[in-house]
């Protein structure tokens, strides 16, 4: 799929870490900043074998826009947290879907990519709490395009690695099928146009980007 040319500028404008709302993520969410940015490079790697029928581009500004709604209340957030032990707010973290849409909205955000903020966590629920068990996200749905499919994908996904042991390969191959397994097990993926060969490919480009990402230096390779 080819990107309008107006949509196009404005997705490249989207993407200077000179734009005042990434200048703002970083700042209050520096967490969430650099999970999105992981989210966007999956996204946008996954996107480009599937040329002609998807934008990496699309899928990297999606994947760095995702959880701008998380910016109102950031410690309420795992990835902006150095304590475990802090308090679980269900509520709070139900409210950053449509606290992104509202930023976006007020922001001017192309519709395309408001779409990400409302499609990353489909109808899921939150991490099981008793308060939560049976509320999925307000304004959420679940992907359809290519680009929104991936960037739901690379969410959870490096979320379940970072919290993870692992480093290895074959360790980080189980845990990104057992999340795109997850997310068919929870029938995510029944509006997307993705099939189940096209999550192969998916598996493979997430995989080497987390290799690239975790791939520890041995010492006598230091330069400096
Ligand atoms: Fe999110
Ligand atoms: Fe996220």
């Amino acid at each position: 799929m080819s990107t309008e040319p107006d949509l196009r500028f404005k997705l490249l404008e989207l993407k200077d870490p000179t734009h005042p709302l990434l200048i703002r993520l970083r700042a209050k969410a520096p967490g969430t900043y650099f999970h999105s940015f992981i989210v966007a490079e999956l996204a946008a790697s996954a996107a480009i074998p599937f040329k002609g029928k998807a934008d990496p581009l699309l899928a990297q500004v999606g994947g760095l826009y995702h959880d701008i709604g998380k910016m109102s209340k950031p410690e309420a957030y795992a990835e902006n947290q150095e304590d475990s032990e802090y308090p679980f707010q269900p509520e709070v973290i139900l409210t950053h879907v449509k606290k992104g849409i509202d930023i976006a909205k007020a922001y001017d955000l192309p519709d395309a990519i408001q779409r990400f903020m409302a499609t990353h966590h489909g109808t899921q629920t939150p991490p099981q709490n008793k308060k939560t068990q049976s509320q999925s996200y307000p304004l959420s749905f679940r992907p359809q395009t290519i680009e929104e499919t991936l960037v739901m994908l690379a969410d959870s996904s490096e979320a379940a690695v970072r919290s993870s042991q692992h480093s290895d390969r074959d360790g980080i191959k189980n845990i990104v099928r057992s999340v795109i397994d997850a997310k068919i097990h929870d029938d995510q993926l029944r509006d997307s146009v993705l099939i189940s060969n096209d999550l192969d490919i998916v598996e493979e480009h997430f995989l080497e980007v987390f290799i690239a990402l975790y791939h520890r230096r041995h010492e006598t390779e230091r330069k400096e």
